[in-house]
């Protein structure tokens, strides 16, 4: 039996006291939950999730607790990187529904008090968009070519690449245009597939058509957006060649490593002094925030509950927190969380950094473990670190594969973290299950471009994004009433459907239930973190208003400080110890 001693507080006090939400800022504090439409619930029976099945389902999400969902592209599109390439951003993709549908899905979720963030893709359009297909059409130098990034090539006949850019999809970020008969022509900028041209934000027509955008969602009553690609808009003038640091992943970040921690340990890993383009020419130039600013005052006309969120794949710290400025967006993904590998100082480190940066610009900060370009994270924690493979990398047959058990046990606990801490956190589809990463889904199945685009080494994002269990004896485990399934669902989802975990109080969904219910209890989004010490080490422990949050990452059982456990993210044994792996809440 463990020692019961106190966990005792720190010198360092809190690290952040955020203001006090106003009454209509829902958002510094809310749960968002992302669906991904097509794997969330299929009506139809195509094997593709779609709106009607959304909307037939909102109800499990009000009973989740959750405030807002996050839907991911519904829009028209051919589907080149699973809707992040839109042909029409005013217009539903009969693949998932109708106008009217998401007419219905909108009034359903306000119906519920759930808000509605729909996504935004400014970055790039589809090559089927209009403008692009006028753009290739037209003649070098056109005003249609000049709403995209069009540049002859380099060498003899120009014939080589403009730049050395390389897509984060794997391969060069430039494609060649070819006349009617077939003579080479111009080349044209993708950051990501040759299907997703990249816009160029120095057209005034590409800014109005965008505040247009934003208005027309506005007007049918979305309660704001998730802007993708948030840090890629703007470029480097005269797109210089990008020398590529090779410890950056393929959006041009660098996670956060347990090497790292002996740096962080003995101060060597303190914030960097942020530079202007130092993530290379096509990430996070500093000419963004002037998109931001002018979009801040749009979505400002329509009062102070809509709001705006970063993906913005950004680090330092520091620089992610420019994107939350009070005149620019009012969130940011937290990455730099989503990648804390399992190791208690890194992950102080990140929480203690997120938070003071983010209250030096008067912003909540998130926090997010999953979403639909990572592994899950019950099998990033199941993973020895020297096995974890980069944030969109993947994990298939042949690769190592997670310890199931461990990461489960993991990922519950991370959870708890996250719920704990003040700020807005964002779930995932299905991590309210427990869902892990389908790690073994046949290389034939996979459709992410990842995977072909980089000649089969990197396996990409599908094990994320398998349709989700309902119920364990339907077909296609309640995801689509015909069982058509467009990833093959694997067997160990059947446990995990959502009918089996309903009733049983010890389930992930009853953990999370329970969380997101405890979290709104206590207002623990809206509160303030005050770091405590704990004997036992390796220990996480701070206080948020009433309540404790401790995790043990220390590989042993340590003792528990003195306090009533609310919440534990596996039962606990009566004997004052806190296994390894485990988190609780205590008051
Ligand atoms: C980020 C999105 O989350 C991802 O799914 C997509 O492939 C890229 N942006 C390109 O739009």
């Amino acid at each position: 039996m463990a020692d019961r001693s106190d966990a005792r507080r720190t010198v360092t006090g809190p690290v952040a006291a955020p203001r006090r939400p106003a009454a209509d800022e829902w958002w510094r504090h809310a749960v968002v939950y992302q669906i991904y439409p097509r794997s969330f619930a299929d009506s139809d029976g195509d094997g593709i999730g779609d709106l009607p099945g959304i909307t037939a389902h909102l109800p499990a999400l009000a009973d989740l607790g959750v405030d807002a969902i996050w839907l991911s592209p519904f829009y028209v599109s051919p589907q080149a990187d699973a809707g992040y390439d839109v042909a029409d951003y005013r217009r539903v993709d009969p693949l998932f529904g109708t106008l009217a549908d998401f007419d219905a899905l909108l009034a359903g979720a306000h119906e519920l008090g759930l808000k509605v963030i729909v996504d935004l893709v400014p970055n790039h359009s589809s090559s089927a968009h209009p403008w692009f297909v006028d753009a290739l059409a037209a003649a070098p130098g056109s005003p249609q070519r000049d709403r995209y990034i069009f540049r002859d090539g380099k060498g003899p006949g120009g014939s080589e690449p403009p730049n050395n850019w390389e897509s984060v999809f794997g391969g060069s970020a430039w494609t060649r245009t070819a006349g009617a008969d077939g003579t080479p022509g111009q080349w044209y900028l993708h950051l990501f597939a040759p299907e997703q041209p990249d816009f160029n934000w120095g057209s005034a027509e590409v800014q109005e058509e965008f505040e247009s955008v934003l208005r027309f969602w506005l007007d049918r009553g979305v309660d704001g957006f998730r802007v993708d690609v948030a840090h890629g808009l703007a470029k480097a003038p005269g797109l210089p060649d990008h020398h590529v640091d090779p410890r950056l992943g393929a959006m041009g970040f660098e996670p956060p490593t347990a090497k790292d921690a002996r740096a962080h340990l003995d101060g060597a890993g303190a914030e960097p002094t942020p530079t202007d383009g130092q993530m290379g020419p096509m990430w996070d130039q500093n000419e963004v925030h002037e998109i931001y600013r002018r979009w801040r005052k749009v979505v400002g006309e329509y009062g102070h509950e809509r709001i705006l969120v970063a993906e913005a794949w950004v680090q330092p710290l520091s620089r992610l927190a420019n994107y939350v400025r009070a005149d620019e967006m009012h969130q940011a993904f937290n990455f730099t969380f989503l990648e804390t590998p399992w190791y208690a100082p890194i992950l102080q480190d990140v929480v203690t950094r997120s938070l003071q940066l983010n209250n030096r610009v008067g912003a909540p900060t998130t926090w997010v473990l999953s979403n639909h370009d990572v592994v899950r994270h019950p099998s990033r924690f199941g993973l020895a670190d020297a096995e974890q493979p980069k944030p969109q990398q993947g994990i298939g047959l042949g690769d190592p594969q997670p310890d199931a058990a461990l990461g489960s046990k993991r990922g519950r606990a991370a959870t708890l973290v996250m719920l704990g801490l003040p700020g807005s956190a964002y779930l995932y589809q299905g991590e309210e299950l427990g869902l892990p990463e389908h790690t073994t889904l046949p290389d034939d199945a996979r459709q992410d471009p990842t995977w072909l685009r980089s000649q089969h080494t990197r396996r990409g994002r599908d094990g994320c994004r398998v349709p989700i269990p309902w119920v364990a004896d339907a077909p296609a485990l309640g995801f689509s009433p015909t069982g058509e399934s467009w990833l093959p669902q694997p067997e160990s989802f059947r446990a995990l459907a959502r009918d089996r975990q309903a009733g049983d109080p010890d389930s992930t969904l009853a953990l999370y239930r329970d969380a997101i219910a405890l979290r709104r209890h206590y207002a623990l989004g809206a509160g303030t973190l005050e770091w405590l010490t704990h004997p036992g080490g390796r220990v996480v422990a701070f206080r948020n208003g009433d309540v404790t949050v401790m995790i043990n990452m220390s590989g042993h059982e340590v003792p528990l400080p003195p306090g009533e456990v609310i919440l534990a993210s596996l039962p606990l044994k009566d004997d004052g110890a806190l296994p390894a792996d485990v988190a609780v809440w205590l008051v």
